[in-house]
């Protein structure tokens, strides 16, 4: 048995908006109810988690304009993922749902109060994806000139998810007495100080709010680079990845599995899920002929200049693909953005041209093609011989596909024994432990 996980990609942004199946998405975007819709479904379909990705900026990389980024609405328009969740939460009563913070965009103590606050208002269902940002233009809208390198991005996170994680256990356990009559509410003497000095944060503490329902929100981690997966190794519950095929899988659950036991944690205290895009159909021709489609749409002119966006986004503001010629050479500078994603494009990209790369496979984890049944059995095949903890679904968001995956997809992993059939606990921690 495996976990399933929806990570919506552009956060509570602007999902697919025109073109099919698109309903109202072009003035519904800011609305809840397709969110609500989507963890609904994916609640009752068996569903872990809910992933809601976020970013905080207006890109402008590509062409050094903003142009192409709100012509297409990329990354931009999008609001903030924190109120979202509690609206999701009072809808459905298993699923997990992980919102997004930034480590530059939150100091720790704000960070930590609030995510305890969602904690108690979900009932113990609320996670925290612990992102670095990936792009110049979110840190200087957060007060610095430009962004953090790599490795002291890295760094800094690092310290945050201390000051955070020492801020969630600053009450003990048995600190709230409840003694109407005396009266006495807490024990003082069970809350701390944290007094934290560090190189970057320097908080005093106690929390000002009483511990959740799961104490420690589940934490994930995306990050894939060394130390990205260090982070993960040390503070996550649970992380992104983002692998090609079975071999690839293993070799990360065998890196972290050795990272956490260098960190004194056990292998089994990481969850790992792998990025993965259905493309389904009602038989295995037709969803192969729907993939045949979607891929000869890749030479669309538009699709080539979103593509081109997202690289320049991926290489953290650092690369501007519009100035290159199409048919010449594909610049090879990685960045400083998501510096994983960037090498996985790179890969094997010295000897193609800028178009093939624009026009090429994806690089977002795997992809699946064929009807329900066919597809339940490739995942299943896959991760028997990848060992991972589950899968991360990344189709686009419209109705249609929510009830594909929903309704199509996730009877026949059920239908083979390889997903949930219910939650046996309360908090999502418990039930994402479970197995
Ligand atoms: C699947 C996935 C989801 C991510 N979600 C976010 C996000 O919501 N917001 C964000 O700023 N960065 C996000 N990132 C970026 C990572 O958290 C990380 O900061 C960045 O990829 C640097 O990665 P590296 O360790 O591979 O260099 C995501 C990355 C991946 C692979």
């Amino acid at each position: 048995m495996f976990r399933l996980g929806w990570f919506l990609g552009n956060g509570f942004g602007m999902q697919p908006w025109y073109g099919n199946w698109t309903g109202r998405a072009v003035t519904e975007w800011t609305q809840p109810s397709m969110y609500v819709d989507l963890t609904t479904s994916l609640e009752r379909a068996g569903f872990d988690l809910l992933f809601i990705e976020d970013t905080s900026m207006v890109e402008d990389t590509y062409g050094s304009s903003m142009e192409t980024t709100l012509k297409y609405g990329l990354m931009a328009p999008k609001n903030d993922p924190i109120p979202l969740v509690p609206l999701l939460a009072q809808a459905t009563e298993h699923i997990g749902i992980v919102a997004t913070m930034s480590t530059i965009q939150y100091p720790p103590y704000l960070a930590a109060r609030s995510m305890v606050t969602l904690d108690h208002l979900t009932k113990g269902r609320v996670g925290i994806n612990v992102v670095t940002s990936v792009s110049h233009r979110v840190a200087q809208n957060f007060g610095l000139d430009k962004h953090f390198e790599h490795a002291e991005r890295y760094a800094m996170a690092d310290e945050w998810m201390e000051v955070v994680s020492q801020l969630w256990d600053s009450w003990e356990p048995d600190a709230l007495v409840h003694d109407t009559e005396t009266p006495r509410y807490a024990d003082h003497t069970k809350v701390h100080p944290i007094d934290f000095e560090g190189k970057y944060f320097k908080c005093r503490g106690p929390l000002n709010t009483i511990p959740g329902p799961q104490r420690r929100p589940v934490v994930a981690q995306a990050g894939n680079s060394h130390p990205g997966r260090d982070l993960a190794a040390r503070h996550a519950d649970t992380m992104l990845a983002l692998a090609k095929t079975p071999e690839q899988m293993k070799a990360l659950r065998q890196d972290m599995d050795r990272r956490l036991i260098e960190h004194g944690r056990k292998p089994q205290d990481l969850k790992i899920l792998f990025m993965a895009t259905p493309y389904l159909g009602d038989t295995d021709a037709e969803a192969q002929e729907r993939f045949n489609r979607f891929d000869k749409a890749k030479h669309d002119p538009d699709n080539i200049e979103k593509r081109l966006w997202y690289l320049s986004y991926v290489s953290g503001g650092v690369v501007d693909y519009r100035k290159y010629d199409l048919d010449g050479p594909v610049p090879q500078e990685i960045g400083n953005g998501e510096t994983t994603t960037a090498k996985a494009w790179l890969e094997g990209s010295e000897n193609i041209t800028l178009r093939d790369l624009a026009t090429g496979p994806a690089n977002y984890g795997m992809e699946f093609v064929g009807s329900p049944d066919t597809m339940a059995a490739q995942m299943g095949e896959v991760m028997a011989e990848a060992g991972g903890d589950g899968f991360l679904m990344y189709p686009d968001v419209t109705r249609r596909s929510i009830m594909e995956v929903c309704d199509g997809l996730a009877p026949a992993l059920r239908k083979r024994g390889l997903i949930r059939d219910g939650f046996a606990h309360k908090t999502f921690r418990e039930n994402l432990m479970d197995f």
